[in-house]
């Protein structure tokens, strides 16, 4: 564990000015509120070692790329999310000499995020080129309360000498992304007005033509007495400010209090952005930051009383747990389904704002359980929004009659990668997407969504996986050549088993679904039957033949499933084989030589016996565990969760302990090298996974039953989680001799603990022993 960070159950917190390390500082100290976020950037100038970014939810550019048409049939166009206005942004001078850290003695610095009430506060005091000291403190957030609005305090108090202090709240969007080309611009001014007191900017995004109007207000404080002021009002071109001069004397504190905006045009009119903007800061200058803080504090109250977990005995666990938590929510808050959860929130251009696979395999779980159904049902909604964009994407590639093939990396439902043995092979999304809609409807139980759209995505899928295998006469069985599994240490493989596997379980899952539509919903069958020109019959029957010959390659004397066609060829070492400082392999060794290597990124086949462990026995669990967990590097955020779920089955506790360790500490110690671009977002999912699946052992039958099996790592006291359960809200503790459960509803809930029955009415507590 790396110690960049002080241990707090209920903060991270950085003391100590760290420059070199600033940009992963700033990834951590994120905020945002689901729809928008920004990195823990300064308020006032900074010349040094910074990544500025704020970004809003589905606000994206389309970037040309160059390519090499050998490989054709690859995007032209990408889309990426934009570095939006920033807002923040106060400048601080004194009788002309701008307040910038990268040019001060700073000597003493601390940051805070306060995980229970979402805010990032700042303290320094630091003795400018001229010798004269100065103190701030900043708190800042993000609204969870108002989704369009953010609010700053910025305090200063000259600490040795008397000035003229000018203050000059601005908003600027004369800005970039890191990785665009040089001079490359996105955004164009359309309006702006600039007052005494604050202004907007109102802009649009090049070539996708989104508009952003980006308003603040601010007041100034003497001492806590409100100041009447004057402004000289500031405008350029895309930037606007309010320079506020006043004389300051030693020992005094001013205080600003900013307030902003950030309306787009994908939820209003044109026409009304201004407008709107101004009246939110109007009635945000109004309200004041301590009531706005009190709302938005307590819309966080919400979220950590159906999603807290407790640990007792380990707060650097704790506050981990709490910190991913915390981010899970700033990343997603569902109430939009043209939104997903990008790889990386709100936090860094990585990944430039897009979604993977990952948001349902291992984001998706996390609100499934903590958050209320629709929440979720916006996640599967979003890429049945995109299902003619895959259906167009697939005929690209050759595929026809309604097959769709969603995009790997994407924000508007169109490829947003490049790279071949990502978009063409990495099929296994599509798996991930129909599993999303099974997972969905098993914990909440909403069948009707069967109905209500998520057969059209499953046919679709279906469509696409009858087409993309081919019948082998010499195995007498479908194969599926060509593909990358989540493995990404493999490409161009043939009969990766868990894309297999997965492929086998959509065309089973599709038909039964097509059965429980056409029996529940008869009418509505007959109408998405014509839309589709669904031919039932002749394709589900040849769905069925291709699941039941559906290639899955199986080691007998090994007693394991195989990763894929010649993999056991290759020489199998482990990773207790590797040379000391080998690893990370993608640091150290070439990209061929990965390739050809035995060693897993994660592990294919446990992904897959973890999304389907009834299929499995305990004996083919371990045997499968044993044999790939010796040869994972776990270079993927998102494998050590797979294993740590997987070792608390089969009783290795802990293995399941010391997994749960590093995928929970990902971004906090930086353990990838790469937190500076941003958090991994559904690696905190996973985390969460480990935890409540993994050694609290919660399970939901395919038929949806819930169970727990919890196992109690031996350095903690105690750990408890909550999640919600068909609308139900359940608390469960973990201790060395007990399992508490309480029902905070009112129904009855019926579940099992190891593999006991249990009968809790609502209300009620009970304990049981281990
Ligand atoms: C992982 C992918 C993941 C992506 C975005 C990559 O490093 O290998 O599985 O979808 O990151 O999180």
């Amino acid at each position: 564990m790396k110690d960049d960070f002080i241990i707090d159950e209920w903060k991270v917190i950085e003391d100590g000015f760290k420059p070199a390390s600033n940009r992963v500082s700033e990834s951590i100290f994120s905020l945002g509120n689901g729809r928008m976020g920004l990195r823990g950037n300064f308020e006032e100038h900074f010349s040094g070692n910074s990544l500025q970014g704020n970004y809003i939810g589905g606000i994206y550019y389309a970037d040309h790329v160059q390519l090499d048409h050998t490989k054709g049939n690859r995007p032209q166009q990408v889309v990426k999310f934009l570095n939006a206005p920033n807002w923040i942004g106060i400048s601080i001078s004194f009788d002309g000499e701008v307040l910038d850290l990268d040019n001060c003695q700073v000597q003493s610095f601390r940051r805070e995020l306060d995980l229970r009430k979402g805010y990032l506060e700042r303290t320094f005091v630091a003795k400018m080129k001229s010798g004269r000291k100065v103190q701030v403190s900043t708190r800042r957030f993000c609204s969870m309360a108002d989704q369009e609005l953010g609010a700053i305090r910025y305090t200063i108090t000259p600490l040795d000498f008397d000035s003229t202090l000018t203050v000059q709240p601005y908003l600027d969007a004369d800005v970039s992304n890191e990785d665009a080309d040089e001079n490359q611009k996105f955004w164009v001014e359309v309006d702006t007005k600039v007052k005494r007191r604050g202004g907007y900017l109102l802009t649009e995004t090049k070539k996708t033509f989104f508009q952003v109007c980006t308003a603040m207000k601010f007041s100034i404080f003497r001492d806590e007495k409100e100041l009447d002021f004057d402004s000289y009002r500031l405008h350029r071109e895309k930037y606007i400010g309010c320079e506020v001069d006043m004389g300051c004397k030693k020992g005094e504190t001013i205080t600003i209090c900013k307030y902003a905006s950030i309306v787009t045009s994908l939820d209003h009119p044109d026409g009304d952005l201004p407008r709107i903007g101004k009246k939110i800061v109007k009635k945000a200058l109004k309200k004041g930051f301590d009531q706005l803080s009190g709302e938005h504090a307590k819309a966080w109250k919400d979220k950590w009383s159906s999603s807290d977990v407790t640990i007792d005995g380990d707060p650097a666990a704790q506050q981990a747990i709490r910190f991913n938590i915390f981010q899970l929510h700033q990343a997603y808050n569902g109430r939009d389904s043209r939104m997903s959860i990008a790889s990386r929130g709100f936090t860094g251009e990585k990944y430039g704002g897009c979604t993977f696979w990952d948001a349902e395999a291992y984001g998706l779980p996390f609100f499934l359980a903590t958050t209320p159904a629709d929440v979720s049902r916006n996640l599967l909604q979003y890429r049945a929004n995109h299902l003619g964009k895959a259906i167009e994407n697939a005929e690209k590639l050759g595929f026809n009659k309604g097959a769709a093939f969603y995009p790997m990396v994407t924000i508007n439902g169109e490829e947003a990668h490049h790279s071949w043995e990502v978009t063409l092979e990495e099929i296994h999304r599509n798996g991930a997407i129909a599993y999303a809609i099974f997972e969905y409807i098993r914990y909440t139980g909403d069948e009707a969504y069967l109905a209500e759209g998520g057969l059209e995505v499953l046919i679709a899928i279906a469509r696409f996986w009858a087409q993309r295998v081919h019948y082998s006469e010499r195995r007498e069985a479908y194969v599926i050549h060509g593909v990358t599994g989540p493995n990404e240490y493999e490409n161009n493989i043939n009969n990766n088993w868990y894309t297999n596997y997965i492929a086998k379980w959509c065309l089973e899952y599709t038909l039964s679904a097509v059965e429980y539509v056409k029996s529940k919903h008869k009418k509505w069958f007959e109408k998405l039957s014509k839309k589709l020109k669904f031919e039932e019959n002749a394709e589900t029957s040849e769905w069925q033949k291709i699941a039941k010959k559906l290639y899955l390659k199986e080691d007998k004397k090994l007693g394991i499933f195989v990763q894929q066609d010649t993999f056991l060829d290759k020489e199998l070492t482990t990773v207790a084989d590797l040379k000391k400082g080998q690893l990370p392999l993608y640091q150290n060794w070439t990209w061929d030589r990965i390739l050809r290597s035995v060693y897993l990124k994660q592990a294919d086949v446990l992904q897959g016996i973890y999304a389907f462990e009834e299929a499995f026995d305990q004996e083919q669990i371990r045997r499968n565990y044993e044999f790939y967990e010796a040869r994972t590097v776990h270079e993927s955020p998102l494998s050590p969760c797979v294993h740590s779920i997987l070792a608390a089955r089969i009783g290795l506790e802990e293995q399941a302990y010391e997994f749960y360790r590093q995928s929970a500490r990902t971004d906090l110690d930086d353990q990838l090298g790469d937190t500076a671009a941003g958090l991994h977002i559904n690696a905190m999912g996973a985390s969460w996974l480990c935890l409540v699946k993994g050694l609290g052992g919660m399970r939901i039958s395919n038929t949806g039953g819930l169970s727990f099996a919890p196992i109690l790592p031996k350095s903690w006291k105690n750990y408890t989680f909550r999640i919600q359960y068909r609308g139900q809200l359940l608390q469960v503790k973990v201790s060395s001799k007990q399992l508490i459960l309480v029902n905070h509803s009112q129904k009855t809930l019926h579940l099992k603990v190891y593999d006991k029955e249990v009968k809790l009415e609502g209300g009620k507590k009970e304990k049981l022993d281990r």
